[in-house]
């Protein structure tokens, strides 16, 4: 099948990468000209496993090309994938311009029919939107459908290439038709592509990423409380997560989360309930909770030391919003800076991944070589993405390394009995206090 697909960030290029590898004749398109040269040489412009690999593929083979021009892309194509931003808007309301933008080019280069159909994560309604632009600049004959991208960054590649589920929003037979075809491949063994309305389709992908979020703030909250009960939230973790109706999976509490998506989506997905009267209490609160949560770590620092940390050292490891991405989008760590800079702290960070992405904000932030030297005298530690490096760390170094060692947990991988014995001062989130 000959397919265009526009935007070549997470979504995008892992789709196109994928789509191509099993046969398809597919263009990428992005506006980003320096982006677009990059990847015809086979370089990825993000950090993400395998995805160098699977683009280099279907590059040399011909099968994956780029481009910045839509309007030489589109026509011929059987399926146009808009994956585009969908940043957040000043009222939280998605701001769809890129969406808008990119419609529209489409509607100016069809030459017949073709599948529009929408990746990018968009709220309700938006097809309609994306129809009455195309409609106002082509009189060929075309269709919209939603196809929501569930792929977690990090593990993206085998996410897209083995998808759980397959959401097709589709109010046409060519298009029903059209993309069951294409993704037939990826569920051969099982089929788990689900056909329904394009606004069912559209709200499906907010309502996962909210139910995500909201257990995630449950978690982090009840961790709070577990401390003030004397609770260890790992054990009740477990506890629960055994409960087939609850499952094991999104009950780790940590940092508050960031990223990308669940941020933007949740202020979306409230936005658009306010925007149609209706209520969604739960969804608010686990942005208010998350909020709270990201100050976390630095209020706990703070408690320790006092509240001007003038003098102090903190280390951080983990930059990124979680491991096996360079995506620091609202990543909880930088949080944790800015209130660390603000008390008067000195902070060292250090990510396998990120640092090129925060050394370009610009931040009054050390970043150290490895993990050891950004510990390198410092009289605190925060983890704060599990990578899995710092999983293993070598403690006698770190303990060597540091100026007093203090070691403030994040996500909750380490042996509390372990470190304590060591001769840390070590906490965790919902594990008890620091014990001075
Ligand atoms: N990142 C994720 O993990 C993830 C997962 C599922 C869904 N989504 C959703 O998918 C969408 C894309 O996310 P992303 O993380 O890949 O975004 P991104 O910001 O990494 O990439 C978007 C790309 O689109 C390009 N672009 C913008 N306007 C364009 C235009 N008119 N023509 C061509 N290219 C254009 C940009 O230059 C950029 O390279 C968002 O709606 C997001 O919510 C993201």
């Amino acid at each position: 099948m000959r397919l265009v697909v526009i935007g070549t960030g997470y979504v995008g290029l892992v789709a196109g990468a994928g789509f191509a590898d099993f046969g398809n004749d597919v263009v990428c398109v992005d506006v980003d000209a320096a982006r677009v040269e990059r990847l015809r040489r086979g370089e990825i412009p993000f950090v993400e496993p395998r995805l160098e690999e699977l683009v280099k593929r279907n590059l040399d083979a011909g099968r994956l090309t780029f481009t910045t021009r839509i309007d030489d892309a589109v026509p011929g194509a059987e399926v146009v994938i808009l994956a585009v931003g969908t940043p957040a808007g000043e009222d939280g309301a998605a701001d769809l311009r890129f969406i808008d933008d990119a419609a529209a080019q489409v509607g100016r280069a069809l030459d017949g029919f073709a599948v529009i159909v929408t990746k990018s994560t968009v709220p309700v309604g938006t097809a309609d939107r994306i129809r009455a632009l195309i409609a106002a600049e082509t009189s060929h004959p075309f269709a919209v459908a939603s196809n929501p991208e569930f792929l977690k960054e990090g593990d993206a590649v085998n996410d897209f290439m083995k998808p759980d589920r397959v959401i097709l929003g589709v109010d046409d037979d060519r298009a029903a038709r059209a993309l069951r075809n294409l993704y037939s491949p990826f569920v051969r063994i099982n089929d788990r592509i689900m056909v329904m309305d394009i606004r069912s389709a559209e709200l499906t992908k907010y309502a996962a990423n909210a139910m995500l979020a909201v257990r995630i703030s449950f978690m982090n909250e009840l961790a709070l409380l577990a401390e003030k009960v004397g609770a260890d939230i790992e054990k009740v973790r477990k506890g629960i997560g055994s409960d087939p109706r609850i499952g094991p999976r999104f009950l780790f509490p940590g940092p508050g989360f960031g990223g990308s998506c669940f941020p933007k989506d949740l202020r979306a997905l409230a936005h658009t309930a306010r925007h149609h009267g209706a209520s969604l209490e739960v969804v608010a609160a686990a942005e208010r909770a998350n909020h709270r949560q990201k100050h976390v770590l630095g209020e706990r620092i703070k408690a320790h030391f006092g509240a001007n940390l003038a003098g102090q050292r903190v280390a951080v490891w983990g930059l990124a919003f979680k491991p096996e991405t360079d995506d620091i989008r609202e990543a909880p760590a930088l949080t944790l800076i800015a209130d660390l800079i603000a008390a008067g702290a000195t902070v060292v960070g250090y990510d396998p991944a990120a640092m090129e992405q925060v050394r370009g904000l610009g931040l009054e932030l050390e970043l150290a070589p490895d993990m050891y030297a950004a510990a390198q005298g410092a009289h605190a530690l925060a983890l704060v993405t599990e990578w899995t490096q710092f999983r293993g760390a070598d403690f006698r170094r770190l303990h060597a390394a540091m100026a007093e060692p203090v070691l403030f947990d994040g996500r909750n991988i380490w042996d509390p009995e372990q470190l304590r014995a060591l001769g840390f001062q070590y906490q965790a989130i919902g594990r008890g206090p620091l014990p001075r």
